[in-house]
């Protein structure tokens, strides 16, 4: 049986991805820094050369917007460098790397859903350092898939969704802007359709006919993934406090009334006909996937 190598098990998305994992034709071996720091390159070396994966997952990263700000020498190594040791090693073992990144590579003035080869310009740290990722993903490795994605939630880990589940049974009432637009995306979905594309690229590896749309040589290795439907943090607060039935009064606000270390894109919604035509992903709704998630908690 083909491995799959992941690494960041135990975050959101690593999560999600090993409650699938069951289900399908693959030996998952899933990592995290303890048995597989990312940005070391001997302990990656050792991994690849132990299972020889038919595919990496690269589920790591330094997350934490504001802080990799000041935290920019860890928030390079993670985020870049290491991504870039992985597809090294990818190209060495023949591994298709998927590698996800964020919807912060754009600087947010556009007025519509941003394209995967629409021009770049991150306006914080962790985005810059996401972008340089993405090009050495695809520099090192010809055989990567770079996934953008926004606006993360799950049952697992840290999110929006679970701080303001945690606020608004606190407090009386909460601020939240409504000047920031972008797509939530439910990381069960998004793990989803990452299985979807590890089977359909292995279909393709092994001579059978895709069991999805084909993927003719690819033109380019981008794509975009969120759940369907582009709203404000405010609106996705107010979603919560209506399917949660919460008493907290929801205030809208302007991002300069809630000053951070790190600049957000005003607006960063993605256009995601790519990854559906190539693979045949059916998008869900925001706020069906929310309630999803929220009958998991
Ligand atoms: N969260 C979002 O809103 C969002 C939005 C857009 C894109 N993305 C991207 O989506 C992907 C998945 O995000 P996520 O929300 O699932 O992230 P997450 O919950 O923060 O998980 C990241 C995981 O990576 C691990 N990690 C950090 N440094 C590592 C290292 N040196 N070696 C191995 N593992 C390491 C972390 O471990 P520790 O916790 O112990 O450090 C954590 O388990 C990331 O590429 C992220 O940039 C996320």
């Amino acid at each position: 049986m083909a491995y799959i190598l992941v690494s960041g098990r135990d975050g959101q998305l690593g999560n999600e991805l090993k409650d699938l994992s069951s289900a399908q034709n693959f030996d998952f071996i899933f990592t995290d820094k303890e048995d597989m720091d990312i940005t070391d390159e001997n302990v990656l070396h050792e991994a690849f050369r132990k299972y020889k994966p038919a595919f990496f997952i690269n589920c790591a990263a330094y997350t934490a917007v504001d802080k990799a700000e000041t935290d920019q020498e860890i928030t390079y190594k993670i985020n870049a460098e290491a991504v870039g040791l992985i597809a090294k090693q990818c190209h060495q073992f023949n591994t298709k790397l998927i590698h996800i990144s964020t919807d912060y590579v754009f600087n947010g003035n556009a007025t519509q859903p941003y394209q995967p080869d629409d021009a770049t310009d991150p306006v914080n740290y962790y985005g810059y350092t996401k972008w340089l990722g993405e090009q050495l993903a695809l520099n090192n490795n010809p055989d990567t898939i770079v996934i953008r994605t926004s606006w993360v939630y799950s049952s697992y880990g840290n999110n929006f969704v679970k701080t303001m589940l945690r606020l608004m049974k606190e407090r009386k009432e909460i601020n939240v802007v409504n000047d920031q637009f972008g797509s939530p995306t439910y990381a069960r979905d998004l793990a989803e359709a990452i299985i979807e594309i590890v089977n359909s690229q292995w279909s393709m590896v092994n001579g059978e006919e895709p069991n999805s749309s084909h993927l003719s040589p690819l033109t380019s290795h981008i794509y975009h993934y969120s759940n369907d439907g582009i709203i404000s943090w405010y609106d996705f607060a107010v979603a919560i406090k209506e399917i949660k039935q919460l008493d907290c009064v929801v205030h809208p606000i302007p991002t300069t009334a809630y000053p951070t270390p790190a600049k957000r894109p005003a607006y960063s919604g993605l256009d995601k006909s790519k990854i559906v035509n190539d693979f045949n992903i059916q998008l869900k709704n925001w706020k069906e996937s929310l309630i999803d998630c929220l009958d998991q908690l």
